[in-house]
């Protein structure tokens, strides 16, 4: 650790440190970010506030996906198509040429690092399909594209890519809650606050460049795949800062997590001949996706899954639910390529999946929306006159950021991929734009003050409604009022409720003062960082009058490429209340070893 100096505001004692980059975050893409900014000379710490295994990446399952081959026909650009498709025609070109292009060499990389893959008998990684990855441009049999390593791809993903880091001279501060980051008058980003979970102490990181790495928001919701640790610490800090979040209506649900536990069952288990039926046996998806059948897109997936249910033909005594079928693949094949769910089923369903179906339910998976970057992981502040504006010394990767490569809704196995890729992207721009060791400049006056009066200030909230109540009713909000589908009458409803929960922050009682592992204290901090996220979700999918990707929206059930083929970029004031603007989707590609895909009807 390499304390300088010792200032204090009020009660509190800050111990300074100063590097080249500071990573915040230590899942997937914080590790990549970490690996590849040490790879590149630059001194760097990476912040988390839990131990890098442990971080949500571990619990990702099916796969990453890359155009390798392996097993069947393949093409980055048939990959860049579907991933264009997938996102409703919201996703940025450009990034996602980037995206697709690059998860080749990205895979191999991880390959070398000793990630353990599974393997074809002839010993290359193995493939298998996921919904929405297709061949030929969409007009071939399903691709097999997703790179597993059973079905616990973020597992040995994680651990290999917290290996490779420990390679570099990087420094992990594990359990440091991230509080704000540290801005100067011209808007740049100059360094972050953070909270020692573990001594109670507070610490200022200063450095040339900070890069978000904190994950999604999906605490937000009731029921979701999300770990509890998944509370959009990026957006509210981003947030606080000024800075902007970028599509956020755009909220994933997962087609099988459990019911109704909402623990994830990977969608490898229909890439690997899984089916859904429901009341009256009948496999439905062929009804609503004819050609990709159950390995269409999330969203068809878990629209009709929806409908389904809505129309009386659930399972089980309240028909809520729907049955995902794995008993006809064996036990062999359950064992050696879905151990991991088969796991789970047993656990949290009391199922025995080489005999019996599991019970499922769309379940809050994903967050397309988040911190506005470019594809080099650079930070942007839209304005009306740029909306390519970058903020200098700030960086967002993975599911904290939005590219955009998932637009409106993310295909299954481009999340572990955005990830590798844009964590690697990171690291190649820092080493081109960063001298290692160059001399920062002084801080603002009192940088990290107003910080310290925010954690102050909750730490002795002193209301009426405790923590886990508010954040029970923000969950029951969001559950009810952004949801799979939605309308006019609900989402007003939900902007009105967001506004009272909003106030009802005033409200908060934090029950433990103390500095030490408190747990309370760390809850409030965490609800306000997803109260900012879900604000700004609520106001984004109220004001957008379409439907498109994860936004389906009764009153308006059509895609209106007219006038809502662009961004939501929204700001969150200190009273909650919500400023929306909007930016342009990129319809450029960044070579021409590729055409745009120009919008279409999204049939499956
Ligand atoms: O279903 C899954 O295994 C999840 C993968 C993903 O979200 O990319």
């Amino acid at each position: 650790m390499n304390a300088i100096s010792k200032p204090s505001f009020g009660a509190y004692n800050i111990i300074d440190h100063t590097y080249d980059v500071v990573v915040v975050g230590a899942g997937g893409s914080g590790l990549r970010t970490t690996l590849g900014m040490g790879a590149a000379g630059l001194k760097t710490a990476c912040i988390t506030k839990v131990f890098p295994t442990r971080s949500h990446t571990v619990a990702a399952q099916g796969g990453i996906s890359a155009a390798l081959a392996n097993m069947g026909a393949d093409d980055w650009r048939w990959h860049m198509y579907d991933t264009v498709k997938g996102s409703d025609w919201l996703g940025d070109q450009d990034a996602i040429e980037y995206l697709c292009r690059e998860a080749v060499p990205a895979i191999r990389e991880l390959e070398h690092f000793g990630m353990p893959f599974s393997r074809t008998e002839d010993g290359k990684i193995y493939q298998r399909p996921f919904g929405g990855h297709m061949q030929d441009y969409g007009n071939g049999e399903p691709a097999m594209r997703a790179c597993a390593a059973a079905d616990r791809t973020g597992h040995a993903m994680l651990h290999t890519l917290y290996q490779q880091s420990l390679k570099h001279e990087v420094e992990f501060f594990v359990e440091y809650f991230a509080l704000d980051l540290i801005m100067d008058e011209e808007g740049a980003c100059r360094g972050v606050m953070a909270w020692c979970l573990e001594d109670g102490s507070m610490h200022r990181f200063r450095a040339q460049t900070v890069v978000l790495a904190t994950g999604g928001y999906g605490r937000a919701y009731l029921s979701c795949t999300s770990a509890h640790t998944c509370t959009g610490d990026g957006g509210g800090m981003a947030l606080r800062a000024g800075l902007a979040v970028q599509d956020m209506e755009f909220v994933q649900f997962h087609p099988t997590g459990i019911f109704p536990a909402g623990c994830l069952i990977t969608e490898g288990a229909r890439g690997e001949g899984g089916y859904l039926t429901n009341s009256e046996g009948e496999r439905f998806m062929e009804r609503y996706a004819p050609s990709a059948k159950d390995l269409a897109s999330r969203d068809v997936v878990s629209r009709s899954m929806t409908i389904e249910i809505n129309e009386g033909r659930g399972v089980g005594p309240n028909k809520d639910h729907i049955l995902l079928h794995l008993e006809h693949l064996g036990a062999d094949i359950l064992h050696e390529r879905l151990p991991g769910i088969s796991e789970t089923a047993r656990v949290f369903a009391g199922v025995d999946v080489t005999k019996e179906a599991i019970p499922v339910l769309p379940t809050v998976h994903y967050n397309m929306g988040g911190i506005p970057t470019n594809y080099h992981a650079e930070v942007l502040r839209p304005t009306a006159e740029n909306p390519d504006a970058v903020v200098p010394g700030l960086m967002a990767v993975g599911e904290a950021a939005c590219v955009s490569v998932h637009g409106a809704n993310r295909l299954g196995t481009n999340s572990l991929l955005d990830l590798v890729v844009f964590g690697r992207a990171a690291g190649h721009r820092a080493a081109a734009t960063i001298k290692p060791g160059a001399a920062l400049p002084n801080l603002p006056a009192g940088a990290g003050e107003a910080s310290l009066a925010r954690f102050d200030a909750t730490r002795y909230a002193k209301g009426g409604t405790k923590v886990a109540e508010l954040r029970d009713q923000l969950q029951r909000t969001m559950q009810s009022h952004a949801a799979v589908f939605r309308n006019s009458k609900s989402l007003t409803e939900g902007v009105n409720k967001m506004e009272k929960l909003w106030a009802g922050m005033s409200d908060m009682k934090v029950q433990d003062a103390s500095l030490i592992w408190n747990s309370d204290l760390m809850e409030a901090l965490e609800l306000q960082n997803l109260m900012g996220n879900a604000v700004a979700t609520m106001v984004g999918a109220e004001a957008r009058k379409e439907s498109r990707g994860a936004q389906a929206h009764d009153d308006f059930p059509e895609r209106d490429d007219h006038e809502w083929m662009k961004h939501t970029v929204a700001y969150v004031e200190d009273d909650g209340k919500v400023a929306l603007s909007y930016r342009p989707v990129k319809m450029q590609t960044l070579t021409n070893e590729v055409s745009v895909f120009p919008p279409k009807k999204r049939v499956y």
